[in-house]
Parts: structure tokens; sequence; C-alpha cells
């Protein structure tokens, strides 16, 4: 038996806007306008969209389908689909990934939330690009700040999570989030008033084909699994928890849908002000926090703008860390038999360590490189555009090859009245297109074809 107390969302409101709040983060706010800003714009953005439709997608759905079905972690889902023993591999690597994840991505987090409190305190007011620049740049080389702001969000990562997630997770997503899209909303349409806002519309919209190559599609790839959450087992784990009058279909389909939503909203917010205020769009992960305080400085009543905004983001960024550390939980409580507590304990060492070696690399360790990357970006690159693939595939192949058909196909009609169409063409696609797609990515990405 496991040490954890097995419950599940309460109401199918509350099941989405969770696992919304657990695909919805930073992963579409900060890390998708530069991404693709640094990828050329559009070309990106078109291949990220198929990227979503024929890869995330499914595997979301095979997820869904794991996690509620067997009621277990990661690993011990795939134990109780198939008793050839490799598959358990697969869900090692679900502890594996969201350590990694959760390690640089507090570092931002943190950040988040050190901009949160100097909006608080005036201290972005007034400033150009080039002092917001400077000021950036200063904050995120120093030794201490940000290392203490990386272990306040993970201390209150870690906090939430000890206190169980079902009354917590589903009661406070399910104010937070609406509250993230009427922000967003309103943001993109002051970004739509602004004068750059046609070039950064064409910019985002109008792609240039001649810009997709191997890497456009690796980091369109990549992107996609992380902001879906998919193939380290999220969804696996928060499946779990569902009740079986929970319909998946639909429920995937919003959650892909919000997701995209969000992200390609988040594009429309950065990218109008980059091309106003003469930024530029390629210019990395510092885009969010130099464009946007810059532009809350145009706006009336800025500071409240920016207090707002910089605390959504930080709440957005919880209830992904949230998840994180949940499947790292599930997992230890049910597979080695940890308290809650211990679990939590070792996560915030492990993490810890990790995220301060993360957030130095920005300053006093930004020499060491492999491969060209910091330890931030190696990091980031290994989790999010070498194990997800590779998580993402191996549930691909799984469901789609190694699990009786009409086990998926009842589990998926249970709470939905799913199209028999619908299903076989969610079938054909976890089945062929996802493993073939996939496969090739990571071919021409390791330079073999
Ligand atoms: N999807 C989240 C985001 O876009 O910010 C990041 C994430 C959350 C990745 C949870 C993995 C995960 F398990």
């Amino acid at each position: 038996m496991s040490n954890i107390e097995r419950g599940s969302f309460t109401t199918k409101i509350g099941v989405i806007a969770a696992t919304v709040g657990a695909a919805v983060g930073l992963g579409n706010i900060w890390k998708f306008p530069y991404t693709a800003g640094v990828n050329g714009g559009g070309a990106f953005i078109l291949v990220y969209l198929v990227c979503v439709l024929f890869l995330g997608l499914p595997i979301l759905l095979s997820e869904f389908f794991m996690g509620r079905k067997t009621g277990q972690n990661p690993k011990g889902a795939f134990r109780s689909l198939s008793n050839q023993k490799g598959w358990q591999f697969f869900g090692v690597l679900c502890l594996i990934c969201p350590i990694l994840i959760l390690s640089f991505y507090s570092v931002v987090a943190g950040w988040t939330a050190e901009y949160f409190w100097q909006a608080l305190t005036g201290g972005l007011e007034g400033k150009n690009t080039a002092e917001l620049t400077a000021l950036f740049q200063g904050f995120s080389q120093d030794p201490v700040r940000p290392i203490i702001w990386l272990l306040v969000f993970l201390g209150l990562t870690v906090g939430v999570t000890l206190g169980g997630i079902k009354n917590g997770i589903e009661r406070v997503s399910n104010i937070l989030m609406p509250v993230l899209f009427l922000l967003l909303i309103i943001l993109a349409a002051h970004s739509l008033s602004l004068d750059g806002a046609k070039e950064g519309l064409s910019f985002m919209f109008k792609p240039d084909f001649s810009k997709i190559n191997a890497k456009v599609i690796l980091d369109a790839m990549g992107q996609a699994f992380f902001s879906l959450s998919v193939g380290l087992g999220a969804l696996i784990t928060y499946a779990s928890y569902f009740k079986k009058d929970t319909n998946l279909p639909q429920t995937g389909m919003i959650v892909a849908a919000l997701d995209t939503m969000v992200a390609i909203i988040a594009g429309v917010i950065i990218f109008p002000i980059v091309f106003t205020y003469g930024i530029s769009p390629a210019q990395g992960p510092d885009l969010v926090f130099i464009a946007l305080p810059n532009v809350f400085n145009q706006m009336i009543g800025g500071q409240i703008w920016a207090i707002a905004f910089f605390l959504l983001l930080a709440i957005a960024a919880l209830t992904s860390t949230i998840s994180m550390s949940e499947i790292v939980v599930t997992y230890l409580a049910e597979e080695h038999k940890f308290s809650r507590k211990k679990a939590l304990a070792i996560l915030f060492a492990i993490c810890g360590t990790l995220g301060i070696l993360c957030s130095l690399s920005f300053g006093a360790l930004s020499h060491l490189k492999l491969f060209d990357k910091n330890i931030f970006s190696l990091i980031d690159f290994t989790a999010s555009n070498v194990l997800l693939p590779i998580g993402g595939g191996a549930i691909a192949v799984f469901v789609g090859w190694f699990v009786n058909k009409h086990i998926i196909y009842e589990e998926m009609q249970q709470g939905s009245k799913m199209k028999r169409s619908f299903f076989a063409v969610y079938y054909y696609v976890l089945k062929y297109i996802a493993p073939i797609g996939l496969l090739l990515i990571l071919l021409s990405q390791a330079g073999i074809i």
C-alpha cells in the first residue's frame, strides 16, 4: 500500500482548471514568445501548431488514459498495463524529468517573484528600455538575490504540495485561472492598440517558410511538449486523480486548446511591444522581463498592471511547479513508500542545489559551458528537447502498440460520448504519425538524416 492518501478532483470545472493550471505556466507566457522570437516568428508558430495537434494532443490523451485506467503513478501505470519490465524504465524517466524541469523552472519563477516585488515597491517605474535591460542583467547575474527567490519559490511549492493537492490545487486553480485569462485578454487588447501592432502580428502570423529547419522543428516540438506538460507523466499523475465520469477526450481537447490559446495571446501581447519599443524579438529569455515592464510604464496606472501581471505570472508558475512536485511525491510514495514529507524534503534538496547552479550560470558560473550552453540552458535543453520527446515517444509506442485497443477505447468512452470516428483518428495518429514524426525529428537533430 502507498503512504499517499488517494483522493480525486471533485468537480468537472475543477479538473479542467487544475489541469490547465498545470499546463499553462511560464512555458506559455515566458518561453513561447522568446523561443518563437529566436526562431523567426511565424514559421516556428506554424510548426508548433502542427506539433501540438499531431504529437502533443494524442500523447496527452494517452497519458490521461494511462493515469485514469490504472489510478497509479507513471511507473505503476506502465507496470499494471504491461508485464514487460523494460517499460518501467520510462516510468523512472518520469521521476528524473520533473526534477530537472523544476530546477531551472524555479529560477525563472523566482525572477517573477522579484519582479512582482519590484513592481510593488515602484522599482520598475519610469525606467526606459536601457535601464530595464541593465536592471534585469544586474539582477539575474547577482550571486545572492535570485537564489533567495528561487528557494522561497521552491519552499512555497513544497509547502502547498505538503498540504495535499485536492483542496489546495483545485480551489486555487478555480479562482486564479479565470483571472489569468481576463488579464491576458486586457493586456492583449492594449498591445493591439500600439503603433507596432501590425508589425508584431505579421512577425507572428506571416510564416517565412525558408526559416523552417531542423532546429526550428526540434524547438517547436520541445516547446509543444513542455507547454502541454506531456512526456513526463504529469498528466498520468493528474489523471490518476480523475473520477470515472470525467470526459477524457473533451478534457484533453479543452486543455490543449486553452494552453495553445494562452501561448498565442502571450505572443500577441509581447510582439507588438517589441516592435513598438525597438526591442529585438530574438533577444532570448529576458524578453518578458524587459519588454513588459516597458509597456506598463507607458500605461495609465502602469504600476498596478505590473503588480497584477507579475503576481499572476508567479501564480501560473506555481500551479505548474506544484504539478511537477506532485509527480515526484506520488511516485516516491507509491513506489518507495516514502512519506509525503520525506519525499518533499528530498525534492527540495535536489532541486534547490540544481536550481542554485542554474541561477549562477547567468553570473558567476557563466563560463561553464557544454555544447555552447550554460548549465541552465543545458538542463532545459536536455529535459525539454531530449527527455520529453523520448518519454512522449515511449508513451505513444506503448499505448499505440502494446496496449489492447479495446481497453483504450473503453476507458476513453467512460464519461464521454466519444464518436468512434474520433477514436479512430486519435488511434491512427498515435500509432503511426506520432512515433514516426518523433523519430524523424530526433534523427535529424542527431545529424543522422
Ligand atoms: N507546462 C508548463 C508550462 O508551460 O509552463 C511547464 C510544465 C509543467 C512542464 C508541469 C512539465 C510539468 F510536469
